[in-house]
Parts: C-alpha cells; sequence; structure tokens
C-alpha cells in the first residue's frame, strides 16, 4: 500500500563484535533510499552529539564503572539519542536503520559483564521501559565467535592503524563474548516476534544485504 511508506518504523541491527552490522546498516540504508524511502542510519552507544561524548567516555575513557553505572552510562546516552534523533524522525514518517540498541546493553552489560545476574536483568528491563521507545523489528546477525573476532581485530587495524587499541568491549576476553551470544539468543527467543535472525556466516556481503531488505520490505507491507 503506497501510504504505508510514509509511516515511520525504528528498526535496529543487533550482534556481537564482527557480525557485519555496520557494512550491512550502509547497504540497506542505501538500497531502501533507492526505493523510495526517507531513511535515516544511526549508531549506539552515539548517534546524538552528547550520546557520542558518552560512547568515547565508555568505550576509551578507560574508567572501573560498577557495572549499574555502565548500564545507567548506556542509557543516558539512549535518552538523548532517542529524545533528538529516533522518535522525531520516526514521527516524521522516516525508517530509522540504528546499529545496536537497548538488546545491546542486555547482551553485553547484563549477560557478559554481569553474567546472566537477575539484578541486573531487572534493570536492563526497567530502564528499557522508561526509554519508551522499541523497535518494531530487531535483526539478529549470528556470526561465530573466531569469524566475529577475527574480522573486529581486522577492522580496528584497518581503521586506526597497526598497533591502534581495541576498544573496551573488543578487548574483552573470549568467555565474554560467549556470555554476550549466550546473551542474545536468549533475548530473541523471549520475544520471536520483534527478530529476524541472519546467518552473516558468508562473506558475501552483497547476499547478505539483499536477505536484510527482503526482511524488512516483507515486515514494512505486512504491518
Ligand atoms: P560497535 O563496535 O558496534 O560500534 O559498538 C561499540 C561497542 O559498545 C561494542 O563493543 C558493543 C558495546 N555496547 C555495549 O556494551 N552496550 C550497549 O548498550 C551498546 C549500545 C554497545
Amino acid at each position: 500500500m503506497a501510504s504505508r511508506k510514509n509511516t515511520g518504523a525504528f528498526i535496529t541491527f543487533e550482534g556481537g563484535e564482527g557480525a557485519g552490522k555496520s557494512t550491512q546498516i550502509r547497504a540497506v540504508g542505501e538500497r531502501l533510499r533507492a526505493a523510495g524511502h526517507e531513511v535515516v542510519t544511526t549508531r549506539e552507544p552515539g548517534g546524538s552529539s552528547g550520546a557520542e561524548a558518552i560512547r568515547e567516555f565508555l568505550l576509551f575513557g578507560g574508567h572501573d564503572l560498577s557495572a549499574r553505572a555502565e548500564i545507567m552510562m548506556h542509557f543516558a546516552a539512549r535518552c538523548d539519542h532517542v529524545d533528538q534523533v529516533i522518535r522525531p524522525a520516526v514521527e516524521a514518517g522516516k525508517i530509522v536503520l540504528c546499529d545496536r540498541f537497548f538488546d545491546s546493553t542486555m547482551a553485553y552489560q547484563a549477560y557478559g559483564r554481569g553474567n546472566g545476574d537477575p539484578a541486573l536483568i531487572n534493570m536492563v528491563q526497567s530502564l528499557r521501559d522508561l526509554v519508551r521507545m522499541t523497535p518494531d523489528l530487531t535483526v539478529l546477525f549470528q556470526v561465530d565467535l573466531e569469524t566475529g573476532l577475527r574480522r573486529a581485530m581486522a577492522r580496528a587495524v584497518a581503521i586506526s592503524g597497526q598497533g591502534a587499541p581495541l576498544d573496551r568491549y573488543e578487548s574483552a576476553d573470549r568467555s565474554f563474548h560467549e556470555r554476550v551470544a549466550e546473551g542474545f539468543r536468549a533475548i530473541a527467543e523471549a520475544e520471536p516476534g520483534r527478530f529476524a535472525r541472519v546467518a552473516s556466516e558468508s562473506e558475501d556481503v552483497a547476499t547478505i544485504t539483499d536477505t536484510v531488505v527482503g526482511l524488512i520490505e516483507t515486515f514494512l507491507e505486512r504491518r
């Protein structure tokens, strides 16, 4: 239906390190624009001026925050991003594609860092409810741990030169990333209606883009 094209949507891309989200968000954004949609692509932590400052603090500040404080900082950045960028765009009828959102806080902080501590899971859940902005669709990119971490390492070197430091999450140990992957699996199983899973093992970026564009077009037509 033509009129539906003008209805805004909030779509998030999630996954562990090196799952290919950032490459896909650019490619998918271009394809949706070419199909006539108004698209905003953005990322977390970050996406607004204040939230980008918090990103820098969180990823490269070298501060030893408690797990609860770290969760609050991610949500402080998120509230600014939602209020200043995401909600206005969706209300203006645009499609917002966001690289990570609150599912990353659940996976990285509550599962990865907190090892599934129920108090941290409940905290993230409560803050989620307070943000009052739930994705209409979440695409979860799944990749095996070795491939993902290898890709993330290669990207860090390519962007910043040999020997550039990884951010605090990229440089966490393997068991941390196993718990993150387990967290994403648990969240996707708990909300099957919101999640679409995409296997991103293949190096064929264009095929994955086709799959994701297809998923989003189907979602936009059916809703
Ligand atoms: P990026 O590498 O996808 O840009 O994300 C930056 C890092 O921040 C990544 O390692 C995941 C981490 N992160 C969290 O730990 N919690 C969050 O809530 C978000 C949005 C990201």
